[in-house]
């Protein structure tokens, strides 16, 4: 009964946004122009010559700020491997020759606080991004370049601001190029969406609002496809989580026709509680639109629901922010018409709290 008020609703309770968290979507577009500036600051970078791998390190929020540099990095012309590490292992080939990316928004990530040590003791060029905490304490005192980013956010809504200068940081130092006059290029395109997307018209033209409605009671299951639209899938099951508050799984094509599939067979009653979410964009290669049709086609009766989210934009950052933007607010609208506040993540602060306990 609720969840059939709230699909014909199309009025958005604003009022349970107790910590405005559609304000702080509706600057990312100036969040993203503001990090390329913050990109293009007069940090003392490392030296590229020799590398042989980039290494991100970071979690949740921060994390994922890895995973769009290494999607998006190969495209621009990186030559060497970007490997993202989202845990307390530093990996065993880092060392003098790698290039260390330590990303905490907080800067007070115990996994990530962890690595930078090892990466320091190993001697790595490490560059920071953080908004102070004991990383940049760290950084500071050890002469480490840092990206000085604005606090205040939660690190989720903070994307721009940890990924962007990081893909600067590369483009100075000779390792991509064209990828910040992208991103510049994007922060229009951002504005524009901000418009189609964002709250002031939440009738049916509004994509991210009728798609939230959709999900209501349901678990979003997000496919992308491998590259950039994996990353989306990634951080748009984050954002559910985080911002909804509710449980979310992501998987990717070719990848997920080898077991996934399979296995919304049984259940019955678990798969009609799951909508899946489609990502793709109009050029996807024509053997994963195959795969993602006939998998629709397979799956279509056993789950709740089934929509296809196509990316716009004239390049690969164009259409990750795009998605990324489309996912925040659906995950936003989500929050909102299921009388969720997005900001508050009373579990992951109750667990950090346990954790250093
Ligand atoms: C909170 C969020 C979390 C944090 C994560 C790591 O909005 O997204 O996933 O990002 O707990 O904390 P930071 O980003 O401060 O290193």
């Amino acid at each position: 009964m609720a969840a059939d008020q709230n699909k014909s609703d199309s009025s958005l309770p604003t009022e349970v946004d107790k910590s405005g968290m559609l304000e702080v979507l509706e600057k990312f577009p100036g969040q993203v122009a503001e990090a390329i500036d913050i990109g293009q600051s007069e940090l003392q970078l490392p030296s590229a010559e020799g590398l042989r791998a980039v290494v991100v390190l970071g979690m949740g929020g921060s994390g994922i700020s890895g995973d769009v540099v290494a999607a998006l990095s190969a495209d621009a012309g990186l030559k060497l491997p970007v490997v993202t590490c989202k845990g307390y292992d530093l990996p065993k080939f880092v060392d003098s020759d790698t290039l260390v990316f330590a990303v905490s928004y907080s800067g007070n990530t115990e996994e990530t606080l962890d690595t930078a040590g090892q990466a320091m003791e190993r001697g790595a060029r490490i560059v920071a991004v953080s908004s102070g905490g004991r990383l940049t304490e760290i950084t500071e005192s050890n002469s480490i370049p840092t990206f000085h980013i604005p606090g205040g956010l939660q690190p989720r809504a903070a994307l721009g601001y940890l990924a962007v200068p990081i893909m600067s940081a590369l483009d100075r130092m000779g390792m991509v190029s064209g990828v910040v006059d992208r991103f510049r290029a994007a922060c229009p395109m951002l504005e524009a969406r901000l418009i189609e997307y964002g709250p002031g018209a939440t009738g049916d033209d509004n994509g991210p609002f009728r798609l939230a409605r959709e999900l209501v009671d349901f678990v979003p299951i997000v496919y992308g496809a491998e590259g950039y639209l994996a990353v989306a899938a990634s951080r748009w099951k984050a954002q559910f989580n985080e911002m909804a508050k509710v449980p979310a799984f992501h998987n990717y094509f070719p990848e997920l026709n080898h077991n996934e599939t399979v296995g919304w067979e049984n259940l019955a009653d678990v798969c009609r509680r799951c909508h899946v979410i489609a990502l793709g964009e109009p050029a996807l290669p024509a053997r994963i639109e195959k795969r993602v049709k006939i998998t629709i086609d397979l799956i279509q009766g056993s789950v709740g629901g089934v929509t296809r989210i196509c990316a716009r934009g004239s390049n690969t950052v164009e259409r990750l922010l795009d998605l990324v933007y489309f996912g925040d607010f659906t995950s936003v609208y989500l929050a909102l018409v299921t009388g969720q506040d997005p900001t508050p993540i009373a579990r992951i602060d109750e667990f950090k709290k346990r954790m250093a306990g």
